[in-house]
């Protein structure tokens, strides 16, 4: 049994730097304010902050997020976050993890409406679509977290522009963790931006998602590296095996998914790519703590 969503039937800032709101030479931190939060599972939750004016990101990359720093703290601690919303949004989103005693996380699940957020100044990453050399079907491999640079990947216009296919996999343990990445995607059919870029001309989709669980029973069970060798990815997608010619891979999860699922995308031929030398995959961390 399969699970094929398809239409119709989603430089670092340094940590060292104190908060402040000063000279747009500064590379402090901003404070900004939390617009909305939303948990989806004792592991999981969504925020968005208001965004600077000033503030320039590339769709798909990542940028140092804080809280204001106690009083028993030197300086506020700073994690690294993909922005999970496009860029063209004017506030930012963040998709998130929840470590019990992480220093950030554990602190960054409690914040509400109107708390403040310290956002870093320099984003940077290598999930941007300028690392790839241009080719007809894009996909995105991820678990957990890591789908939060391909939410904004799927909502940017210029993705749907650049590739005729769009794939996205999101594996995690349980259904619950499944809800952030469904809903968007589920969603995505009415947004006014790529509404109409995410079906064909025929109604067929242009963008799928696939999920996947390895710890609960679903249609699709696995992880995506057992997935890509045994062949079922293809399977559902009803795409052939990657192949350099036509196929692009980005991929965000955990260090040992990246590296685990980079050497077998290695097998089907492809090379990594980055920011000064676009190939044919790109890998990314999603930072946790
Ligand atoms: P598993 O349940 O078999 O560990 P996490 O929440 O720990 O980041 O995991 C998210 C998803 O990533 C889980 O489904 C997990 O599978 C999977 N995963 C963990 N390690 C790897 C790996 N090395 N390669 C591929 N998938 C992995």
């Amino acid at each position: 049994m399969l699970k094929l969503y398809t239409w119709p039937a989603r430089g670092r800032t340094p940590a060292t730097a104190a908060p402040e709101r000063q000279s747009p030479m500064s590379n402090a931190p901003t404070e900004e304010t939390v617009l909305e939060v939303e948990h989806f599972t004792d592991r999981l939750f969504a925020f968005s902050i208001t965004r600077p004016p000033s503030f320039r990101f590339r769709t798909g990359e990542f940028i140092m997020i804080g809280l204001p720093k106690t009083e028993d703290q030197k300086r506020p601690i700073m994690r690294a976050y993909s922005i999970a919303s496009p860029a063209w949004d004017d506030k930012l989103e963040f998709y998130s993890i929840k470590v019990e005693d992480g220093p950030l996380t554990s602190r960054l699940q409690k914040i509400g409406k109107g708390d403040t957020v310290l956002l870093g100044r320099k984003p940077v990453g290598t999930l941007v679509l300028d690392a790839l050399l241009p080719a007809k079907r894009l996909w995105m491999f991820s678990t957990g977290t890591g789908f939060a640079p391909f939410a904004s990947l799927i909502r940017d216009p210029e993705t749907y522009e650049r590739y005729d296919e769009v794939i996205v996999t999101h594996t995690c343990r349980e259904e619950g963790e499944l809800q952030y990445s469904q809903r968007l995607v589920a969603a995505l059919i009415n947004d006014p931006l790529v509404g109409e870029m995410v079906v064909n001309e025929d109604g067929s989709p242009k963008l799928k998602l696939i999920t996947s669980l390895t710890r609960e029973d679903h249609p699709l069970t696995g992880r995506i590296t057992s997935l890509l060798k045994t062949g079922e990815l293809f399977e559902v997608a009803g795409t052939g095996p990657l192949n350099k010619e036509t196929d692009r891979v980005m991929i965000c999860g955990s260090k040992d998914m990246i590296d685990d699922t980079a050497k077998m995308v290695e097998g089907f031929g492809l090379e990594e790519g980055s920011n000064s030398e676009p190939k044919h995959f790109v890998v990314e961390k999603s930072f946790v703590g």
